[in-house]
């Protein structure tokens, strides 16, 4: 059984993330928009392209070289050496139908699970150069500079963002309600277009709390770690403190979460 990493090392492996992020970087702004073959996945708004998997294979080649014994879970290549320890959960295009289209908004986002809970996260925004990275226990950054949740208390004076999972179209009704009441309950709702970048602004006081539902694990493993880091809390729709099997999120400042909670369900009752 390996040790648990000493703080030194988890630094060493969150500067190894920075750079597998950060080496995909050209190939995601020099393609961004550009004519690209798209294909779709789990529906028809669910696309991918070469270049997700063009960057998901050089991240794991540079993981790979420098951890040679940890397990690799990809968004586009699914789970290897399952049993290892540590294992790398990667997404390389975290917004992707923006990507397609050239809007500037999508990452990549990288974390490192032991036994199920983030010990680090990466998220490289590379339109805008931003560099979110947290270690567990030693709180959140954005571009090296400390970051924190929102101070904002009231709901009604609080700015959400959301995203639609690609089964939308099966049931946009049961989407659109919590939505409805969160534009109601707040000054406003976003949607980015990327969970991870949600999350990430919800980390450094952009936001001050997100919602989705069918969300998967290298989606939220990063961001998940970058909001409890920075002083928010991430939960189930019940309350619940989230793992990263569960497949819907309620990530806030905190301050108002026991408030966006209720909205969630009377919005789903209804
Ligand atoms: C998607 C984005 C989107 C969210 C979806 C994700 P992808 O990830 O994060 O905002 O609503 O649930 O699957 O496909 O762009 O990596
Ligand atoms: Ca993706």
């Amino acid at each position: 059984m390996p040790q648990m990493l000493t703080k030194r090392e988890l630094l060493q492996h969150l500067r190894m993330a920075e750079c597998a992020t950060r080496a995909v970087a050209p190939l995601l702004l020099r393609w961004a928009g550009r004519p690209l073959r798209v294909v779709t996945k789990r529906s028809a708004i669910d696309l991918v392209t070469e270049v997700d998997h063009r960057a998901e294979r050089t991240i794991e080649r540079l993981l790979r070289r420098a951890y040679p014994t940890y397990g690799f879970f990809g968004e586009e290549t699914g789970r290897r050496d399952a049993g290892a320890v540590y294992q790398w959960y990667v997404d390389p295009i975290d917004g992707t139908t923006n990507f397609v289209h050239g809007l500037p908004m999508f990452c990549t986002s990288i974390a490192l699970v032991h036994r199920g809970e983030p010990l680090l996260g990466v998220i490289y925004h590379p339109t805008r150069d931003e560099l979110f990275t947290a270690v567990r226990g030693g709180g959140s950054f954005l571009n090296g500079h400390r970051c924190r949740v929102s101070r904002t208390r009231r709901l009604a004076s609080s700015l959400f963002s959301t995203g639609f999972p690609s089964e939308f179209r099966r049931a946009p009704r049961k989407f659109l309600k919590p939505f409805v009441a969160f534009q109601l309950a707040t000054h406003a709702v976003r949607r980015t277009g990327s969970a991870a970048l949600n999350l990430a602004y919800v980390a450094c006081g952009r936001l001050d709390g997100v919602w989705e539902e069918k969300i998967w694990p290298w989606d939220i493993a990063a961001a998940l770690l970058l909001v409890r880091e920075a002083g928010g809390r991430a939960t189930t729709f019940t309350g619940r403190p989230l793992r990263l099997t569960d497949d819907h999120i309620l990530a806030t400042n905190g301050r108002v979460h026991a408030a966006a909670l209720t909205v969630l369900r009377r919005a789903r009752r209804r």
